[in-house]
């Protein structure tokens, strides 16, 4: 596995990168920015994501058509799109949660009490479809940084029609919302520019 440069040095070098040179991004990278997206975290670690990986011209075209003609889309070799399991798959007897809970230590009776409420109050609320959608953003950024770790810039993409995208992933709408897109290449445009933020006192509060 490759090693990406340090951490801060890639959160300084990576913004959203609209134009891509006409350069593939090579295996090996696609590898480790994935890794970078299945050592992310997610809530009870139930990774209820998929990572689709588009770099045919064909699928680069059609999902440009999906993603309303972005123009991020349009020069990138790559991209990732991850995929979230609706609501119905958190059922806590439910199948996936009988698997993912089976590779923890402890007992299944012990996983699912301690999921069952929080389950409940997201299912009462209606919160989760959004709840799952939320943890692909968590993979993205992870897979943005490292990706700036080896000099290949990104853009989040979250302008995306769900229904299309999935269409295309051949992944049903009944089970499946997309979460979160982003572009990966070489940079067709200067990298050096101003970080436009707010002063951290304006958003840091100490309690
Ligand atoms: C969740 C998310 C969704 C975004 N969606 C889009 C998008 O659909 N199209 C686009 O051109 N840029 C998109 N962006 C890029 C942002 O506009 C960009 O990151 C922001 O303006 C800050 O610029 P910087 O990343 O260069 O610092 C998105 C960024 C985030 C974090």
């Amino acid at each position: 596995m490759k090693e990406g440069k340090s951490f801060m040095a890639a959160m300084e070098r990576r913004f959203a990168c609209k134009n891509y040179a006409d350069r593939p991004v090579e295996d090996a990278d696609i590898a480790f920015i994935l890794e970078c997206g299945r050592l992310s975290p997610t809530s009870f670690g139930l990774e209820m994501w998929e990572f689709h990986v588009v770099k045919t011209p064909g699928m680069r075209m059609a999902l440009h058509d999906a993603c309303f003609g972005q123009q991020a889309m349009k020069s990138a070799p790559l991209s990732i799109i991850v995929t979230a399991r609706k609501g119905e798959s958190y059922d806590p007897y439910g199948e996936l949660i009988r698997q993912r809970a089976s590779r923890f230590p402890g007992t299944m009776d012990e996983f699912v009490d301690d999921f069952q409420g929080f389950h409940e109050y997201l299912k009462d609320k209606g919160f989760l479809d959004q709840w799952s959608e939320k943890q692909c953003y968590i993979a993205i950024a992870n897979m943005m940084t490292g990706a700036a770790s080896l000099g290949i810039q990104s853009c989040a993409i979250e302008g995306f029609r769900n229904d299309k995208v999935l269409a295309l992933l051949g992944r049903n709408p009944a089970h499946w919302n997309v979460g979160l897109i982003s572009t990966f290449g070489y940079p067709a445009e200067d990298e050096t520019r101003e970080r436009i933020r707010e002063p951290l006192e304006n958003l840091a509060f100490y309690h």
